[in-house]
């Protein structure tokens, strides 16, 4: 459990910090609506963070909070990105809140199957919020 939470930490502090970077840097007509809708997503993720290092002190380990530690652990990408008009930002985001996706299932499943419903109820919260920003990511691209 403790591991599948700490990946999940590891790759939602990653996408906190690449959508808020995106949210600086987005540059293109369309600028105002993905400058806001970044600013959506990065405030969503970083209240979770919180609740994702609890969970790892709830089932009795210390939670990674030194960045390089979170990047060690992370599955997600976080490479350079090639541009930053709006479609290679929100193609580059719909991958990485995929990896999220991928995680938070993981630990959800080892959470429901050891009878751990409290983080399982949280997870699922986290799954609704991620499968959202994956709908809303992809309708923008049109
Ligand atoms: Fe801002």
């Amino acid at each position: 459990m403790s591991v599948a939470l700490a990946s999940c930490l590891a790759n939602a502090t990653v996408m906190y910090h690449r959508v808020h970077g995106f949210h600086w840097n987005v540059v293109g007509t369309d600028f105002p609506q993905y400058h806001a809708k970044f600013e959506e997503i990065y405030n969503d993720v970083w209240e979770s963070l919180d609740g994702l290092g609890e969970n790892l002190r709830k089932v009795g380990v210390f939670a990674p909070f030194r960045l390089s530690d979170l990047a060690a652990i992370a599955s997600v990408s976080d490479i350079p990105v090639a541009d930053y008009d709006h479609t290679t930002l929100v193609t580059d985001l719909i991958a990485v809140n995929n990896g999220v996706l991928e995680s938070l299932n993981s630990a959800f499943q080892i959470a429901s199957n050891t009878g751990k419903q409290g983080i399982a109820n949280f997870l699922a919260g986290r799954i609704e919020m991620h499968d959202k920003w994956a709908w809303q990511l992809q309708a923008s691209l049109g």
